[in-house]
């Protein structure tokens, strides 16, 4: 049986850069995983989270979700996704609750149902007190929880999510990996995120790869490689290892 998801050979070279952002990366991610692609700035996370959600195209490679095409069957894979860009992607003179409508509308939802979806999640995400705010008066705590939930109001088997908890108060990140959990403990989302904070990928990811330059490194389960490197004692050192630089920006 083929991966959940399957990228084989991936490149991509933005016009005029003398490198390739994406160097012939192939990867499999199994249905159900939190996996990590995890690297320092520059990496080429962000390029290649932009392929699989289909907003830039790669020079070259395949990528197949539930064995259908991202070059052939665009629209049938864009039902099962979401995305979390990392940048906020929100209007900020429009409210929560007409951000959300318009995100809703956008993959098809309407009505009683997406009323009561939105209702649910600013529950979850502590944010009904600010619904009909205008998104300008969000902390940026808020907007990534509000950008989260915009993401998955459609309920997308599989979760893109670019950097989701950088840069925000330690309240915030701990609201949206407890969902994120729940989400994949509870309906089988399978999830995908980048991020450079590898004490919470050790954490949080059942499955990691950490790109360099473009490419794949290092592979596994977070707990297995630390065993692999018994000098060893987190996943932050084992990367200081292989490419010989810090995570943090
Ligand atoms: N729009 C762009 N045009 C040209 N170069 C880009 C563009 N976006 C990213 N890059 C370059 O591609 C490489 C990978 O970037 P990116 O995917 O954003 O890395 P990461 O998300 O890991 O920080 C970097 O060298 C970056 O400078
Ligand atoms: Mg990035």
């Amino acid at each position: 049986m083929p991966a959940f998801i399957d990228i084989q050979g991936l490149t991509k070279r933005y016009r005029n850069a003398d490198e390739n952002a994406v160097d012939n990366l192939s990867l499999q991610i199994n249905q159900a995983e939190i996996f990590g692609l995890l690297g320092p700035n520059g990496a080429g996370k962000t390029t290649t989270i932009s392929i699989l959600c289909n907003q830039i195209i790669a020079n070259s490679g395949q990528v197949y979700i539930e064995g259908k095409s991202l070059n052939s069957d665009r629209e049938n894979i864009k039902k099962i996704i979401g995305v979390v860009p990392q940048d906020i992607a929100l209007y900020p003179k429009l409210s929560a609750y007409e951000n959300l409508r318009f995100f809703g509308n956008m993959y098809g939802l309407s009505g009683n149902d997406l009323r009561d979806r939105i209702s649910i999640s600013v529950d979850i995400f502590g944010l009904r007190h600010k619904l009909n705010d205008k998104i300008a008066t969000f902390s940026g705590g808020m907007k990534r929880r509000v950008n989260l939930i915009a993401g998955i109001l459609h309920r997308p088997k599989v979760l893109f999510l670019d950097e989701p908890t950088v840069g925000i108060d330690v309240q915030s990140k701990n609201v949206i990996i407890e969902h994120l959990q729940n989400l994949n403990r509870n309906e089988g989302t399978t999830i995908v995120y980048t991020s450079h904070l590898m004490d919470e990928a050790e954490k949080f990811c059942t499955q990691i790869a950490i790109i360099d330059m473009g490419k794949i490194i290092a592979e596994g389960k977070p707990k297995q490689m630390i065993k692999e490197h018994p000098s060893f004692n987190n996943l932050e050192d084992i990367f200081l290892l292989l490419t010989g630089r810090s995570l943090r920006d």
